[in-house]
């Protein structure tokens, strides 16, 4: 049973939503972020702040105390990629471990782990090279250099647009490659909520006919 989730990122897009949705399942969220007022507001929500470029491991560990997974949507929107989107990931995987939460998810991006595909539509010309990159090494270092029970979430292109609660975990030629916003942090709320199904896996995602629950059980 899930209880306590920190987030790492509560203040974005996906994070901000992603803490309602899991707020309003009854989970209790430990919302962090470096600006405490623009943290999302809820009964269920503890707001925390955190600066991912100044915070050592050490001291995210100690934040990460009795949590029971670890939901990790930070991102510098290309600005400091090594520091956040790379390397602020990567230091919350080592507290994780350290501080003994097992369960990691993190928010990635379509085909981060498959270069060869960088240089073909649509991301050949979205000029996200170096965001891919940094979004590469996390992913890596959260496969290979952890014991931690992880699941990547990889979506398209997100957009400001309502709910649907219908996605496709595949991308083919006939896939839209672009997915809303909530529906992306729903389907990271019910990723959070069902490891028995997500453990382990990287999942793909975009804007589809199929229930989220119904998805990310395949
Ligand atoms: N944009 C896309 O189309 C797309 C597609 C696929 C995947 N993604 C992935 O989805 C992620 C989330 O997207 P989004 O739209 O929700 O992003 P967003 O609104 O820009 O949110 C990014 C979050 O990261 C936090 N952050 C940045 N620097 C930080 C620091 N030093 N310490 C602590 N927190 C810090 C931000 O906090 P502040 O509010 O304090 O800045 C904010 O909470 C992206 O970063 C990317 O990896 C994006």
């Amino acid at each position: 049973m899930v209880k306590k989730v920190f987030i790492v990122g509560a203040t974005g897009r996906v994070g901000s939503q992603a803490a309602l949705d899991l707020a309003e399942r009854g989970v209790e969220v430990y919302a962090g972020g470096r600006a405490l007022d623009r943290l999302p507001k809820h009964e269920n929500i503890t707001p925390i702040a955190l600066d991912l470029a100044q915070a050592s491991v050490n001291e995210l560990a100690e934040k990460f105390q009795g949590m029971d997974s670890i939901l990790f949507t930070a991102g510098s929107r290309g600005k400091d990629l090594l520091r956040i989107d790379a390397f602020g990931a990567v230091k919350a995987m080592q507290a994780a471990e350290k501080s003994g939460v097992n369960r990691f998810v993190l928010l990635s991006s379509m085909y981060v782990l498959q270069p060869e595909k960088w240089q073909e539509e649509p991301l050949k010309s979205a000029d996200l090279e170096e965001f891919n990159i940094a979004k590469f090494f996390a992913d890596h270092y959260l496969m290979d250099s952890t014991n931690l029970n992880y699941t990547i979430l990889q979506p398209t292109g997100l957009t400001e647009t309502p709910y649907t609660g219908k996605i496709t975990t595949e991308y083919t030629n006939t896939t839209q490659y672009k997915n809303s916003i909530p529906d992306v942090a729903m389907t990271l709320a019910e990723i959070i909520l069902h490891p028995e199904w997500t453990s382990r896996r990287v999942i793909m995602m975009t804007g589809g006919d199929t229930p989220i629950i119904e998805a990310i059980a395949q």
